[in-house]
This record gives structure tokens, C-alpha cells and sequence, in this order.
């Protein structure tokens, strides 16, 4: 559908192709331009993107999706039964052109890539969540559950984590905020990025991480791998739900426990929303710096609340909640998408206990109509940053 973007010699590619082949992990453009780097090859961001998308190809393998899924800015592809196929690239849902013949053919196309992750679809087990080898989610529930026949849902990772500076651009964070958030990393302080859902919680994250100094170890664990930092040395460990004989899950608990172990500069959870808050504020509780992740509340005020909530139908009381949170967590940066749609840094908190013990949120940054204003945590916020 797109021409290449740029005259790639085959070479290029194959040699790319190999060099990742004895090295384990996933495809990403940083690692295609590490190996262009090691084979010598000139390394613009053309090139790098275009040996991407080549190699991309090949392992997806999404037969009639695959030109969809190529497509400049593609972010979701959503297949509802043979005669609808949906694409997102920014601006909403579009209908593509793409249909199949018949249902059986989606259903075919949806075992085929379970398949290949390892994984059963079929009447038995007639749904299924899984990460393809670069990087895509797919997730698929046969018909008849499914209606108006097997939907498939593709969500196509971001190819590059969006940076400070296009996040300012986008109207996401005031330029004012830049080095209070650059002094936050920098600090290595504890924090979370709360918000709504799809406010931007985990570009936000990523942008930040992407700040870290190089020579920092980056430990993500996530449910589903999607941060994208653009930092030189991320490990990143990912649950597992279990087999189709119910068993080999792997909680995200776990994960945070063996994250510990593996030597963290920054150990970060993508997304808190579980009972893994109780590992990872005791690890904060407990020496571990740089702890950081994203945590879905509506407002910055619930952050506590919810904090407790999830901790509490985890096994951990509500003292010792709010006491490990006013601990562990030094910095709150909530997110929420405005009337005009655009997804703002709405506010920097820092959580407070007050003299019953709980914590409360105190706004040290409160972004209104006129830019950022001091609050009642200013002086705490600066206090962590020094
Ligand atoms: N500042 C921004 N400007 C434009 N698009 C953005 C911005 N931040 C995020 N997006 C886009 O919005 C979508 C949701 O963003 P993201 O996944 O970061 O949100 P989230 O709050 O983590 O969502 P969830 O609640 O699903 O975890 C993504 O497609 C992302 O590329
Ligand atoms: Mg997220």
C-alpha cells in the first residue's frame, strides 16, 4: 500500500536481520539501530524506521491487515467479523477497504498468530491475549461469542516514546514544568503518574524514564509491555496469564519481587493496579530509589484512596497503606484530559499525612487557564528536589 519509504538495499536489511537474530529480544527500532550502527551502516531515523517496518513485516505475518498495520501513525486495527475491518491512526475510527471472505478466514488468521505466540484458540479456549513478537498486542474472541463474527483487536506499539519537548509541543506539559520534571528525574525520587483512563499516563512515563542517565538500569514490570523508553539499558520483565489448563500465571507481585533482585536503578511499575502496590511500596519503604509507575485515579486528591483500596484487597490495613504511601511516594503527577480533548500535566502533588495519619494530597504545582501556580505542597515539592 505505502512504497518504501526509502530505497533500502536488501543487503541492508538482511544484515540487520541476522545481527538481531543472534542477540535476544524484542524488535525495536533502538535495537535496529544499534545493529545498523554495528554493521557500520549510516544511521538516520529513515533508515532506522524503514528497516523496521521491513523486519516488522516478517514477523507479524497479519496477512490482509498487514498493509493496515504499516500505515504512518497506525495505532489500533480492530477486525469485527469478515466484512468490517476498523483502523485508528490518530483521528478516531476509520473503515478500511480491507474485508475477508468469510468468517472462517479470520478465524484462521486469529490461530495462526495464537499459534505462533504459543498459544490455543479454538472453541475450547475461545479467547486470547497476547503480545506478538514485535511488540503488537492482539487479542481475539471466536464467533459465535463474538459478534458480528471473530473480532480480532491490534494495538500497534508506538514506535518511539514521544519526547519532553513533543510533549510540551503537544500542549501536554507547560514549558514552565520542563525542569521541575527533568529535577524530579534527576532527584530520583519516588513517584506516580495518575490519571483517567488513556490520559497519557504511560507516555508521560516513558518520556520521563527516556531521561534517565544512560549509565542507570531500568527495570520495567508490566502486565503488557508497552513503554518504549528511549533509554539505552531497560530490562523488562512481563505477567503472564495462565495456560489453558489454568496454571504457569505469573502475577505481576512476582515480578516486582524478582525485579529487586536483579539490581535496579529505577524499578518501574507500567501500570499499579493491583496487589503489586503492596510489593512496590515496600520496596519504596525500604531503600529502593527511583521507584516509579502509573496509577489510574480520576483526580489527584483519590490517588490516596485508591492507593488504599487496592493495597486493602491485597491483605495490607489501612494504617499501614497510608503510612508505606506518605513513605514510599515522594511525588504525585496527575494527568486529565481537558474539555478541548488535550491531555494535560494538571497537576504536581506531594502526599501529606495529616495528624490522623492519612495521607491527603497537597498541590505543589496547580495548572489552571493561566499556567502553573504554586499550592500548599510547593514548599515540600522543592524541599524533595534540592
Ligand atoms: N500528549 C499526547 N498527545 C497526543 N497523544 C497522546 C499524548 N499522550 C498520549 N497520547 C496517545 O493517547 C493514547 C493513550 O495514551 P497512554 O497509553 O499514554 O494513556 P494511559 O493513560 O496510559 O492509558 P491507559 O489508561 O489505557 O493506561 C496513546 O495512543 C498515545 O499515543
Ligand atoms: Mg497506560
Amino acid at each position: 500500500m505505502r512504497p518504501p519509504a526509502l530505497d533500502l538495499a536488501p543487503e541492508v536489511v538482511e544484515t540487520v536481520r541476522e545481527r538481531l537474530a543472534r542477540t535476544p529480544g524484542d524488535l525495536t527500532p533502538h535495537r535496529v539501530a544499534e545493529a545498523l550502527r554495528a554493521a557500520g551502516r549510516p544511521v538516520g531515523d529513515a533508515t532506522v524506521i524503514a528497516v523496521y517496518d521491513e523486519l516488522r513485516r516478517d514477523v507479524v505475518g497479519a496477512g490482509p491487515l498487514d498493509p493496515l498495520l504499516r500505515l504512518a501513525g497506525v495505532t489500533d486495527v480492530l477486525v469485527n467479523g469478515p466484512d468490517a475491518v476498523y483502523l485508528d491512526r490518530g483521528g478516531g475510527l476509520e473503515l478500511s477497504p480491507v474485508t475477508f471472505p468469510d468468517d472462517a478466514a479470520v478465524r484462521r488468521l486469529a490461530q495462526r498468530l495464537a499459534a505462533g505466540a504459543g498459544r490455543r484458540l479454538d472453541d475450547a479456549a475461545p479467547h486470547c491475549d497476547l503480545r506478538l513478537p514485535d511488540g503488537t498486542r492482539f487479542h481475539a474472541v471466536l464467533a459465535p461469542l463474538a459478534r458480528p463474527g471473530t473480532v480480532i483487536s491490534l494495538r500497534v506499539p508506538p514506535r518511539r516514546a514521544f519526547t519532553l519537548a513533543e510533549l510540551i509541543a503537544a500542549g501536554t506539559v507547560d514549558a514552565r514544568l520542563a525542569e521541575v520534571l527533568r529535577a524530579l528525574v534527576n532527584s530520583r525520587r519516588a513517584f506516580l503518574i495518575s490519571g483517567g483512563t488513556g490520559s497519557g499516563k504511560t507516555t508521560l512515563l516513558a518520556a520521563l524514564l527516556s531521561l534517565v542517565p544512560p549509565q542507570e538500569r531500568l527495570v520495567l514490570v508490566e502486565d503488557a509491555s508497552e513503554l518504549r523508553p528511549d533509554h539505552p539499558h531497560v530490562v523488562g520483565l512481563e505477567a503472564r496469564p495462565a495456560n489453558i489448563e489454568g496454571a504457569g500465571a505469573i502475577q505481576l507481585r512476582t515480578l516486582v519481587r524478582q525485579a529487586l533482585r536483579m539490581r535496579p536503578d529505577r524499578l518501574v511499575v507500567g501500570e499499579v493496579r493491583g496487589g503489586e502496590v503492596v510489593d512496590l511500596l515496600a520496596a519504596l519503604n525500604t531503600g529502593h530509589e527511583g521507584g516509579c509507575g502509573t496509577l489510574h485515579a480520576n483526580s489527584a486528591l483519590d490517588v490516596p484512596a485508591r492507593i488504599e483500596a487496592l493495597a486493602l484487597a491485597a491483605g495490607l490495613g489501612r494504617e499501614a497503606a497510608h503510612s508505606q504511601l506518605a513513605s514510599g511516594v515522594d511525588v504525585v503527577l496527575h494527568l486529565s484530559r481537558g474539555r478541548d480533548r488535550v491531555r494535560r500535566l494538571e497537576q504536581i502533588g506531594v502526599p501529606l499525612r495529616d495528624e490522623s495519619g492519612l495521607v491527603t494530597m497537597a498541590a505543589a504545582v496547580q495548572v489552571g487557564p493561566a499556567g502553573p501556580e504554586e499550592g500548599a505542597g510547593a514548599g515540600r515539592l522543592a524541599e524533595l528536589l534540592r
